[in-house]
């Protein structure tokens, strides 16, 4: 039987007693899959998982999404790779956002396996944006609930923006960032029905009917206030940690404080559904 403890932070748990290759079948996915909704983000320590078995858990939770601008596992195309070699200066995360907010329906959620990971730095943050949406006084919440925003995937991935200049084959098909999708600002959350904050750094462009210029103060104000430390809680990788967090509830920012050392993540993103206030 497994045991789930609160991170001591803003956000997220630790599963304790689990070998996530033999023990989590339907019952134990359910039980997994609410834990999510509820805190968020969920840590694995000390998962010898093979790439069959990180395909397996994921599979448990949903159809998986072959991400379009990541470059795939050479054998397994379901899984994206996440790498920072020792002369590349940039990583990838590296600003808060959520995966996927460009999609219609946006995926569930994302499973970050580390394979292999720097002596020092390289951490994950996550922060939490039920927490974040309940902290708002009633006035901003009741404006915020009547609004909608607009995202999209051509401000990180179109040519000619954050990742298209690199060209070293770690992103790719800048012509393939055609998705634009509206959601509610503030969404009821799939799993737990809790109300959570719904705009992202990464991939926000406005609020619907507004103006980019007039979206900008109010989405800065959110972003400033969604990313306060007591919100946030720092993930510290070693290899064999796993770390499964729900993209409607929480942002997660990939730490780039590691230069001259390796990184490999191996991530797989579980498909969700559309999104309602
Ligand atoms: C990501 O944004 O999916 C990458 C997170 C990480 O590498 O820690």
């Amino acid at each position: 039987m497994f045991e789930i403890q609160a991170a001591p932070g803003g956000v997220g748990a630790f599963v304790h007693g689990i070998d996530i290759r033999s023990d989590v079948n339907g019952n134990v996915a359910g039980e997994l899959k609410q834990a999510l909704g509820d805190y968020g983000v969920l840590f694995f320590r000390d998962q010898e998982i093979s790439e069959q078995d990180h395909i397996a858990f994921a599979e448990q939770f949903g159809q998986i999404n072959v991400n379009r601008f990541f470059a795939a596992n050479d054998r397994f195309p379901q899984i994206a790779m996440v790498v920072k070699e020792p002369d590349q200066t940039g990583n990838i995360g590296g600003g808060w956002h959520t995966d996927h907010s460009y999609d219609q329906e946006p995926a569930l959620g994302s499973i970050l396996v580390a394979r292999e990971v720097p002596e020092r730095g390289g951490d994950t943050l996550y922060a939490n944006m039920y927490a974040a949406y309940d902290a708002l006084s009633d006035g901003l919440k009741e404006t915020l609930n009547g609004l909608r925003a607009l995202h999209s995937s051509r401000r990180a991935f179109g040519a000619n923006t954050e990742y298209a200049p690199r060209k070293d084959g770690r992103i790719g098909n800048p012509e393939l960032a055609t998705q634009d999708s509206i959601h509610p600002v503030v969404i009821t959350h799939p799993i737990s029905g809790r109300k959570a904050l719904y705009v992202n750094g990464g991939f926000t462009i406005r609020f619907d009917g507004w103006t980019e210029d007039e979206s900008k103060p109010l989405l800065q104000y959110l972003y400033a206030h969604a990313s306060r430390p007591e919100f946030t809680y720092r993930f510290k990788w070693e290899k064999g940690s796993i770390a499964f967090w729900d993209n409607r509830a929480t942002w997660h920012y990939a730490v780039n404080d590691y230069h001259g050392s390796r990184r490999v993540m191996h991530r797989i993103t579980v498909e969700g559904c559309a999104l309602s206030a």
